[in-house]
């Protein structure tokens, strides 16, 4: 990334840990467990990737990061609450996540299916709260939901789930389908709500969708890349889990070399549709770039 857009993204990661630190200073959640275990994972280590991308695209759109801090904080707040659930001896059964033992090892496993849960219950209210500024808000929050539950995250882990140790019998369509939505939707969400929120015209909420998945999906690609030829002290998880676990990940099906290759034509399928937007969209470029060369 070039020292621009370097800055820029720490400003957007600033901008996020501020937010996040408002949100705890206004409220005292007890049992002391469950407000520790809650910041314990939500605080410290993620790259934030997703509120970057929605404070960056409402920027685009000559908005503010105020606009959507909220719904920022929600989405995070689903995604946090997707990794500690991710990483349960009932799903992946990971012991490490971003780089500190996962929830389940410090809290044990009843706290930390418990502060998934109220993240998640969380994310809803803080929706919810936003919804009264109006039309928009309203259609944006019904987005972060939806494409975090049945039909987005909840589906493809389920999916995830039901295909591990099925390899043999699934294949292509099932991975999409996994990708598409316990992944890329997720993102989807993030460049989609400042779109919603500020009612922009129909084709750029359409290429705007389109750019979330195909990032969805070369994040996620390098991410089963990275479980093989990644680093634990810069991922901060334990690599090897998806062979292990059996997993039908891009990886699995078409090797790590295709999966280098694909994850080129999705970054530049990204790069394209970016050019295809009437606005300055250099910063989205280079976040672009820096995921299909992510070693975190
Ligand atoms: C991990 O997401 C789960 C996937 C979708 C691959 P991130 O890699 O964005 O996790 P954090 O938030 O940075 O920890
Ligand atoms: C999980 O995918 C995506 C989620 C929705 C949580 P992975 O299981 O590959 O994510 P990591 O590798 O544990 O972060
Ligand atoms: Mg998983
Ligand atoms: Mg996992
Ligand atoms: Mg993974």
């Amino acid at each position: 990334m070039d020292t621009f857009s370097k800055q820029t993204m720490e400003t957007y990661v600033a901008s996020f840990e501020q937010v996040l630190a408002d949100y705890f200073e206004t409220l005292r959640i007890r049992p002391e467990i469950l407000s520790k275990s809650m910041r314990y994972s939500l605080e410290n280590g993620g790259k934030r990737l997703r509120p970057v991308l929605m404070f960056a695209t409402a920027q685009m759109l000559g908005g503010k990061i105020v606009d959507v801090a909220r719904l920022a904080l929600a989405l995070e707040m689903i995604h946090t609450y997707s990794l500690i659930h991710d990483d349960l001896p009932a799903m992946d059964n990971d012991d490490y996540r971003r780089g500190k033992l996962s929830n389940h090892k410090v809290f044990g496993e009843g706290q930390a299916i418990l502060a998934g849960d109220a993240l998640l219950n969380e994310a809803y209210s803080i929706c919810l709260a936003e919804c009264r500024k109006g039309r928009t808000y309203l259609a944006a929050a019904e987005q972060i939901c939806r494409n975090a539950g049945a039909f987005g995250m909840v589906a493809g882990q389920a999916a995830d789930l039901f295909y591990q140790g099925m390899t043999e019998q699934a294949g292509k369509t099932e991975a999409e389908f996994i990708v598409l939505n316990k992944t890329a939707k997720m993102i989807v969400s993030a460049v989609t709500v400042p779109v919603i929120v500020y009612d922009t015209d129909e084709n750029i909420v359409a290429l705007l969708a389109e750019f979330g998945k195909n990032l969805g999906f070369l994040f996620q690609i390098t991410d089963d890349m990275l479980d093989v030829n990644g680093d634990f002290n810069k991922l901060g998880k334990t690599i090897g889990k998806d062979a292990a676990e059996d997993k039908l990940s891009f990886v699995r099906l078409h090797g790590i070399d295709s999966c280098a290759q694909m994850a080129d034509r999705y970054r530049d399928l990204c790069l394209q549709i970016l050019n295809e937007l009437p606005f300055e969209s250099t910063f989205l470029a280079a976040l672009t770039v820096s995921v299909r060369n992510r070693e975190a």
